[in-house]
């Protein structure tokens, strides 16, 4: 075998070292093994060393995907390494969205703990067991702003705020990658899908996006420029339409903003066969067009398809690529290889990392889970449940014992059986004093079939209280599963009403993808505690909540609409013209027998709901009670490149030790566009003990004011600012502050 393997030496702290390996391996390759590091082959189903061998060889593939059996990447690396010309290792990719064998709550859950450290933590245990799979590329995080709850894939986002995305997108990125991305229990990252993707139309999954720019700027950008500054390895195109464009074929995205404005040197590989639908847009004739189009707009690698493989070779040869493009992406992609010290150590021993579902993952999964949960309602402080006061407990519903369910969109490597359930959780944790009592009352939660409702009416008669596990089955949210309706399925309410109807306390659980509308249901419990899809550990979190070992601390980071005709509804919207307050709103129902045309109050509302949301973005009750006051800046003005401090005062009143998650909010007065009514613009979760009183602090910059102005350049501009911190985003307290121009 002829090998030119480098033989220089490698430091990876070092990018110039990189930089001439890069360029060494480029001027040995053929024009066929550079378009061959630019794909990646789908390897799940059969042997993949037998049916990938031969292009391996020939090194004409950069990157597998979808295989995860460690003996199998090892020898897939073996042949690359050491029966291909240039000897490159290979990417070996995965869907590592919420956790590997240890399934940690679904994104939009671990986005309700609004805790950074905790959600690097939960990267860090994904890359770990991952890693001993022989994994060393996630695509994952997936930070597409999401404002919309019908969206499926709401449930793997952050939510849809740009800062609290933004934070924890970084986060995620640290977890994967870790402090040296060389480490064996690293792995890349992959920011996703850039960009817009959450803004489908009316929430169908792929559906088109039309997003201005300042909006695309101000909104969907911010976790990408964040995962891009938190070292982020790759990027993955969307499969959707972007203003016309379609992101995969987006010059604009990916070389303007990503490359020029940006400086990325990591690479970017199109969603699965997504150049391949240019065409299928509308975009381009066939696939060599596509293969033209994706390659010209700065897609560096193909996932699963077959264009780059079929047709670059010719473009290139016809001149329609140059030869340098070609050079640049196959750099892109050797950078990442080397940056991962793939060159140093292709081969994985699990030996040499921590074993999959160990004390800590399994720790950092309910830990999570358990920060996760949003108490949305507690009428007469139904919760915490009293152990020592409590003889029988009754526990109805279709999510209260469902292993699987529990577990949520994208598990393709979660291991079911560590999965402890929330009946086995309770069951375990009242052992002995209270009687449980349990009915599934449905098959699923789509069922409607309600033969099993007088049992489960009986045992809730009989006991304390009535825990009702209800939701969405995990199959009903994740891409490709979209809903026009976003109540509970099935008869679901109608249990509700009946369980209420015995007059026994009712508290509900909810399992669920995506905020959902609760209206029809609120009336009819006492508490509401939302748990996401939890993950692993989900039944002993929700019972720790439940019977009150920690109090709840999660915060919603995405509105609940009360009807799904609100949706678009989200916190950080505009002003509008004609704002609707309590006092020009009116409601259907109020409208007299026989008025005529008249206007109501002319402004932003419907007339058959509530302008306000269900439960506001933020929201989440604690068993503590807290009180915010004494808001206060640290200057009244402030001139641009300075920093002010705005504080508040936050006692915990109560008797309970509990985390709160402080809010900073700001809204720019007068700009050269219109600005959000308010913007997060800080959050810290804290710790109070019974009585403690502490004063809460935010610094503010003013670059952390900025905004994408009419002329798409950042600016942050003179004038007044309100200021609120609190519990939530609909939060009262308020202050003012003024950015001054420098004379
Ligand atoms: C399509 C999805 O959109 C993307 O998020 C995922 O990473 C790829 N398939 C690979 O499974």
């Amino acid at each position: 075998m002829n090998k030119m393997h480098p033989d220089l030496a490698y430091h990876h702290n070092d990018p110039g070292s990189i930089e001439t390996r890069v360029r060494a391996l480029l001027d040995q390759m053929t024009l066929a093994e550079k378009i061959g590091q630019m794909c990646q082959v789908n390897a799940s189903g059969g042997s993949a060393p037998d049916y990938l061998g031969g292009r391996l060889r020939d090194g004409t593939i950069g990157s597998v995907l979808n295989i995860v059996d460690v003996d199998e990447v090892n020898e897939l690396q073996r042949i690359a390494v050491e029966e291909s010309r240039m000897g490159i290792p290979l990417l070996v990719g995965r869907d590592v969205i919420h956790g590997f064998q240890t399934v940690l709550p679904i994104p939009l859950g671990q986005a309700a703990t609004w805790n950074p450290e905790l959600v690097r933590e939960g990267a860090r245990v994904a890359a770990q067991e991952a890693a001993r799979a022989g994994i060393n590329w996630t695509f994952a995080p997936m930070i597409d702003i999401a404002r919309d709850p019908r969206w499926g894939r709401i449930a793997e986002s952050l939510g849809e705020c740009p800062m609290l995305g933004s934070a924890l997108a970084s986060a995620m990125v640290e977890g994967f990658q870790g402090n040296d991305p060389t480490d064996a229990g690293s792995i890349a990252a992959c920011a996703k899908h850039f960009a817009g993707y959450g803004a489908a139309e009316s929430g169908r999954d792929y559906a088109t996006t039309n997003i201005p720019e300042t909006e695309l700027r101000n909104v969907y950008l911010p976790p990408f420029k964040a995962a891009v500054d938190a070292g982020v390895m790759t990027l993955m195109t969307s499969f959707s339409d972007l203003n016309g464009v379609p992101a995969t074929g987006n010059e604009f995205l990916l070389r303007q903003v990503l490359r020029d404005e940006w400086r990325f040197d990591g690479f970017v590989v199109s969603d699965w066969d997504s150049i391949r639908q240019l065409q299928v847009h509308g975009l381009t004739e066939d696939d060599r067009a596509s293969a033209l189009e994706a390659a010209t707009a700065g897609v560096d690698m193909e996932m699963a398809g077959d264009t780059f493989i079929n047709h670059l070779e010719g473009l290139v040869n016809e001149g329609r690529i140059t030869m340098h493009a070609i050079d640049t992406a196959v750099g892109n992609i050797l950078r990442v290889k080397f940056r991962l010290g793939l060159f140093e150590r292709p081969f994985t021993d699990p030996d040499e990392l921590l074993p999959s579902a160990n004390g800590w993952a399994l720790e950092t999964a309910r830990l999570t889970a358990q920060q996760s949960i949003v108490l949305l309602q507690n009428e007469n402080s139904v919760l915490p449940l009293q152990e020592h006061s409590l003889k029988s407990v009754a526990v109805i519903g279709p999510l209260a014992d469902a292993p699987y369910q529990q577990l949520g969109t994208w598990i393709f490597d979660g291991d079911v059986d560590l999965s402890i359930t929330p009946l086995q959780a309770i069951q375990s944790h009242a052992a002995g004093s209270t009687e449980i009592r349990y009915e599934r009352a449905m098959e699923t939660s789509r069922s409607r079939v309600s033969e099993a409702f007088d049992n489960a009416v009986r045992i809730a008669a009989d006991a304390d209280v009535a825990v009702l596990f209800l939701g969405e089955e995990s199959i009903l949210s994740g891409e490709a599963h979209s809903r026009a309706d976003i109540s509970l399925p099935g008869d679901q309410a109608e249990l509700v009403r009946r369980v209420h109807a015995t007059g026994t306390p009712v508290v509900a659980v909810i399992l669920a993808g995506r905020p959902l509308t609760l209206t029809n249901i609120v009336d009819h419990v006492d508490a509401l505690l939302f748990a996401w899809h939890p993950g692993s550990m989900g039944g002993p979190a929700i019972a720790d909540i439940l019977f009150g070992v920690d109090s709840p601390s999660g915060k919603l980071p995405a509105t609940f609409p009360r009807v799904v005709g609100q949706v678009p509804i989200y916190y950080s919207h505009k002003n509008t013209g004609k704002p609707p307050s309590r006092e020009t709103v009116v409601h259907i129902d109020d409208i007299d027998t026989h008025a005529e045309q008249t206007s109501f109050g002319m402004s932003a509302f419907h007339l058959d709901t509530c302008f306000t949301p269900l439960f506001p973005f933020g929201h989440g009750l604690s068993y503590a009670q807290f009180e915010y006051r004494d808001i206060h800046t640290s200057r009244q003005e402030i001139h641009p490149g300075e920093t002010l401090t705005v504080s508040a005062v936050l006692a915990n009143t109560s008797d309970i030790a509990a985390d709160e998650v402080v809010q900073l909010y700001v809204r720019d007065l007068v700009a050269n566009i219109t600005r959000p009514v308010r913007e997060l613009k800080g959050f810290r979760r804290v710790r109070l003990e019974p009585g403690e009183t502490t004063t809460v602090e935010f610094e503010l910059h003013t670059d952390d004011l900025r905004f994408f102005g009419r002329d798409m350049r950042p600016v942050v501009e003179p004038g007044e600012f309100h200021a609120w911190i609190g519990g939530s985003s609909d939060t009262n307290l308020r202050t003012q502050f003024r950015i001054v121009a420098r004379q």
